[in-house]
């Protein structure tokens, strides 16, 4: 990959990882073990493209859309003709939106799950992908789990090990994202859709300082939580 001159490195720094994790998440073809009873998440699509304007007739859920993993998925899924539906805070509907999700909904909202699964059902004629929970909490969990339920079926990939106890119907797995499964893009999607401004360095970087002494305070900045927004630290 070769940083576009128009990506500074404060916007850039965001990327790589994100980018790598996200497609781990999403276009690993078949689920390996990572320690015993702990397997990676299959959902099988494919890589991103540089090619526009197509359709996979696919819906991917993106649970914590508005994380760095969330939102670069929302990126790759649309450049692999995906469609996205993203749950976010309601504060970041319109950062998911820019992202090119095609429906984004308030993760508070008290019929959450029948809104996720109303708007999977909507996109009639789509192949249900699965759901990329980017946060792997308790309650995120609990919300994937549930409109799995009522689907009746599908791929969970997490950020965090699943649960102990996952419903037969449910595949789910943990992304490892040191892999060379994301290594094609580097080449062939990441700089020319940097350079021709389809894929967005997102969510926006906030500088905490200049100088190894901020990194400490962007620790705890990270710890106390931080919404739609990617922690960066100058060192020059
Ligand atoms: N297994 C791996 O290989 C791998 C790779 C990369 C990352 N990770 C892990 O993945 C997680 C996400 O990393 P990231 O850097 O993408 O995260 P991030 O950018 O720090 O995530 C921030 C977002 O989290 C959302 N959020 C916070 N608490 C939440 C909650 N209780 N429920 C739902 N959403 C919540 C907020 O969304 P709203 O404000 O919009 O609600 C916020 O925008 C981390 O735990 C990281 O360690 C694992």
């Amino acid at each position: 990959m070769i940083r576009p001159d128009a990506i500074d490195f404060v916007h850039g720094a965001g990327g790589p990882f994100a980018l790598k994790a996200a497609v781990c998440a999403v276009c690993v073809k078949e689920s390996s073990s990572l320690i015993p009873g702990v397997h990676t998440p299959a959902l099988g699509l494919p890589l991103p493209s540089v090619q526009r304007d197509f359709k996979l007739d696919k819906t991917l859920v993106v649970n914590g859309a508005s994380a760095s993993t969330g939102i670069m998925a929302i990126q790759v899924a649309r450049a692999m003709g995906v469609d996205v539906i993203a749950i976010v805070g309601a504060a970041n509907i319109p950062l998911a939106m820019r992202a090119g999700a095609c429906a984004a909904i308030d993760r508070a909202a008290p019929s959450l799950v029948n809104q996720v699964v109303d708007a999977v059902k909507a996109l009639e004629g789509n192949e249900f992908a699965g759901i990329f929970d980017a946060i792997s909490v308790e309650t995120t969990l609990a919300t994937n789990l549930a409109v799995l339920d009522q689907l009746g079926r599908g791929h969970l990939a997490l950020t965090h090990p699943p649960p102990q106890h996952i419903p037969q119907n449910v595949q789910a797995g943990i992304i490892f994202a040191v892999n060379n499964v994301a290594t094609p893009c580097w080449r062939t999607y990441v700089t020319a859709t940097l350079e021709g401004g389809q894929l967005q360095c997102l969510p926006p970087p906030l500088v905490v300082g200049n100088g190894l002494e901020w990194v400490q305070r962007g620790s705890e900045m990270s710890k106390a939580g931080v919404s739609g927004t990617k922690l960066v630290v100058e060192l020059d």
